[in-house]
Formats: C-alpha cells, sequence, structure tokens
C-alpha cells in the first residue's frame, strides 16, 4: 500500500497528518498544480450532480471545501463536508464564512470508513481526489453507500492514468518530476508531492475503479474521462 511517509504507521494517520502540515498551503498549490483545471472539472461534477436534483448532500473528503463551495453556489442546497483533516477543515471554514455560505454548507471532522450519519440520510454524496487516500477504499465506499438513499448518485473525482500521446507522456514527466521538485522547494511537506503520484499510479482507475464500486454496491456505473483522462469522473447509484 502506498502510503505517505511509509513509518509503519497506519495509511489513516499519515494521511490526516500530511493534509494537516500541508493545509495552509494547500489551495495555493493545488489550482497551481493542476494549472487551474481542476476549477473546470469541480464544474463538471456539479453539472452532473445537479441532473440529480439533490437536496441534502455529502461532501466525503471535503478537505478546504472547494467542491462543496462549488455546489452551494451553483445548487443553493445544503451540504455537508466531512474530512479526517482538522486543519483542512478549519481552512475551509474560514472560506465559507467569507463568501457568506455558512448557511448552507456545515463542515465536520470525521472519518469515510465510519460515517457518523444514519442509512439513507443523503440525495447524493460527492469525493473529489479522496477515495485514493482511504485506508480501505472498500470500506469507505460502502459507508458511503450505507449513508446514501436508494437510488441516489455517488460522484468520485479521482485522478487517473492517462493513455494517450502526448497526455500520457507530458502528465508522467510532470507529476515525477517537476511537481515533486516545485514541492520541494514551496511545500511544508515535500513528501506529499512524491505520494501525489506514486498513489496515482497505484490506485485502480478506468474500469478497475468501476469494478470497485460494482462490488460496493453500486449500479448503472459510468465513468466520463477528463482532460485526456488526467482525471475522470466515476458516477454510481446506489442499488
Ligand atoms: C487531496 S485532498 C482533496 C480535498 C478536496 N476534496 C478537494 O477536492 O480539494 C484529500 C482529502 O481526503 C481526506 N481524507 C483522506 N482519507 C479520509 C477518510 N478516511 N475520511 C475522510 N477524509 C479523508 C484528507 O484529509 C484530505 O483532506
Amino acid at each position: 500500500m502506498v502510503q505517505p511517509y511509509n513509518k509503519s504507521k497506519s495509511k489513516k494517520s499519515e494521511v490526516r497528518a500530511m493534509f494537516n502540515n500541508i493545509a495552509r498551503n494547500y489551495d495555493f498549490l493545488n489550482h497551481f498544480f493542476s494549472l487551474g483545471i481542476d476549477v473546470i472539472w469541480r464544474k463538471r461534477v456539479i453539472r452532473e450532480l445537479s441532473k440529480y436534483n439533490p437536496n441534502l448532500i455529502l461532501d466525503m473528503a471535503t478537505g478546504t471545501g472547494d467542491l462543496a463551495i462549488t455546489a452551494a453556489q451553483k445548487l443553493k442546497k445544503q451540504i455537508i463536508g466531512v474530512d479526517l483533516s482538522s486543519e483542512m477543515i478549519a481552512v475551509g471554514n474560514k472560506k465559507i464564512a467569507k463568501k457568506n455560505l455558512s448557511q448552507l454548507i456545515q463542515l465536520q471532522v470525521g472519518d469515510a470508513e465510519v460515517i457518523e450519519f444514519n442509512d439513507s440520510t443523503f440525495d447524493a454524496v460527492m469525493v473529489a481526489f479522496g477515495v485514493r487516500n482511504f485506508e480501505n477504499l472498500e470500506l469507505g465506499l460502502r459507508e458511503i453507500q450505507r449513508v446514501l438513499g436508494e437510488n441516489k448518485p455517488l460522484l468520485v473525482l479521482e485522478f487517473s492514468k492517462p493513455t494517450i500521446f502526448p497526455v500520457k507522456q507530458f502528465f508522467h514527466f510532470y507529476s515525477f518530476n517537476l511537481l515533486p521538485f516545485i514541492g520541494r522547494l514551496v511545500s511544508k511537506d515535500p513528501r506529499a508531492y512524491t505520494y501525489l503520484p506514486e498513489s496515482i499510479m497505484a490506485f485502480p482507475s478506468g474500469d478497475e475503479f468501476i469494478t470497485v464500486m460494482k462490488n460496493c454496491g453500486f449500479s448503472e456505473s459510468r465513468q466520463i474521462p477528463l482532460s485526456g483522462r488526467i482525471a475522470t469522473l466515476y458516477i454510481g447509484e446506489k442499488k
């Protein structure tokens, strides 16, 4: 299993520590490294989500809340954001207050693998760049399935592995060379930026991820490749 520090602690405690470390730089580095494309990807998630007309939405692994904020601005519905890292949540809460969205978005610390909500609570769940960091992917997806209402959607945005020339070559050079180099210069935690490409390579993508979703109780699962499959949006419905 690829984990941030490989210090024989659980992946979960290392992931929590890593995101607590990088929380203050996270937004800047996130947009910088993705060249701003993540904003377009998030809007696509919300466009697909809007087709289901959900009222109560869970943004699992919400981090600093960017996806929850985009959803609140576009859909004007109630969103609960949950994340392991209290520092990421603290940054998110400041942004939400600044944007006057506190009536719509509530953030709380919590774990995708043990979700503190009753069965069938939510009309939709979304996860952006979070599932790759779960310690136990299937446990997390099954918990998400449990708190979703019947036939309600899960939307997962995650990095995948581009296969076409020249996106594949560019992605490899960028993520294994340029990104760790810049990460070393500007981040408090350079390991975060070598963990990122390593964890992407080790994570199931495309049809493999669809199979995992099916195994965890999602039907009608489909995938939308984004930007030459640098990222993929997966959508499935609770059976
Ligand atoms: C790359 S960030 C993504 C944050 C945000 N969704 C975004 O799109 O910017 C991954 C987040 O997943 C969170 N995370 C990892 N494992 C988790 C778990 N088991 N339960 C809840 N959050 C988790 C981390 O704390 C981190 O904030």
